[in-house]
């Protein structure tokens, strides 16, 4: 048996989780969520901090519930970048130092490459090529996946990512950190009352500013009432799954694919997965997510590149500890 150690630390979550020809042996999270909530954002050197603290006593569960050892494991894969570099090179640090103290190989992982592979996780996977959205807190992209390992990005965000631009949205609201779940709560009970353009319909590239000076300009101008919030919000949600999915068809019926897998952050929301749904149905094509556990930072999509890129030999072959805080795939 192959059993992978994927350790993630590239932002607010700690994740530690065990993959191996089975699948997910175990998948443990700590979510730093609460601990930055007051300052309205990601402060990098308390998640530093915090992921150091959380990173064993997580280790060590995820290894008790996968009924293995340390000595069982055979490679350990640790996210590598993008992120917050601080936060990235606790799990570096431990993934570097354990793997060579076990003397098996260490793998660095790509953290948006195991976004994009996440969905792969479940049985029913799509066919090569497909097309892959990948939207969080830092990424709007539409890749083709040729093969694995072999990318080619048809269109990214010029400006905010979509992620983002739910954040900052829901920081004008009145909202904590992260925005995108707590947007798409208020708009579950809205009435249509505010609608906005879909931004820069040309080409396959996205720009979310616009937008989001949009939703400024008309928090300032209304009278910020509990239901004038939750149509604003409506409003809002709408034009960012509105845009995601002008897009992907644009660049679906371009490319002649039609699978589309989803993964990243935003994937969790559910206007935006309905919405998905029925388009590449009327498409005859069909859209692929990972399940909503590992759409959000997680370790499970770690380990499970990194099984993949154990079977691809792709280890690292130096000792060096260093991380890459912009890495493009
Ligand atoms: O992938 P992720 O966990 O972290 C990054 O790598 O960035 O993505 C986090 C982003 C945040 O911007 C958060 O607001 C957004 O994903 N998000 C959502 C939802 N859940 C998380 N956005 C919209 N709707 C959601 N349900
Ligand atoms: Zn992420």
């Amino acid at each position: 048996m192959t059993f992978i150690l994927g350790i993630e630390t590239s932002c607010d979550e700690t994740g530690i989780a065990i993959y191996s020809e089975q699948g997910v042996l175990a998948n443990k999270l700590y979510t730093q969520i609460e601990l930055h909530a007051k300052f309205g954002g990601v402060v990098p050197e308390l998640a530093s901090r915090d992921h150091l603290s959380k990173i064993f006593p997580l280790l060590q569960e995820a290894l008790q519930e996968a009924k293995i050892t340390l000595q069982d494991i055979s490679a350990i894969a640790y996210t590598a970048g993008p992120g917050l570099v601080g936060a990235l090179l606790v799990g570096a640090t431990v993934g570097r130092s354990l793997s060579y103290a076990l003397n098996i190989p260490a793998i660095a992982v790509n953290h948006m490459e195991a976004h994009l592979l996440a969905p792969l996780i479940e049985d029913h996977k799509p066919n090569l090529p497909f097309l892959a959205l990948l939207v969080s807190g830092g990424h709007t992209q539409i890749f083709q996946v040729n093969k694995i390992g072999d990318y080619t990005l048809l269109g990214e965000s010029i400006d905010d990512a979509a992620g983002e631009a739910f954040d900052k949205t829901a920081k004008l609201l009145g909202l904590n950190y992260p925005g995108g779940p707590k947007i798409a709560k208020l708009a579950e009970t809205a009435l249509d009352k505010y609608h906005f353009d879909i931004p820069m319909k040309q080409g396959l590239n996205f720009s979310f500013s616009g937008l989001k000076t949009a939703t400024a300009n008309l928090i300032h101008k209304e009278e910020l009432t509990d239901e004038n919030k939750k149509s604003i919000a409506k409003a809002f949600q709408e034009t960012v799954v509105n845009t995601l999915l002008y897009k992907c068809k644009k660049a679906l019926q371009e490319t002649n694919i039609n699978h589309l897998v989803v993964a990243g952050g935003v994937s969790a929301n559910t206007l935006l997965r309905t919405s998905l749904q029925d388009m590449l149905q009327k498409m005859h094509g069909e859209v692929f997510y990972p399940k909503l556990e590992y759409c959000t930072d997680n370790g499970a999509m770690i380990a499970h590149a990194g099984f993949i890129l154990y079977q691809q030999h792709r280890f690292k072959e130096d000792l060096a500890i260093d991380v890459h805080p912009r890495w493009e795939m």
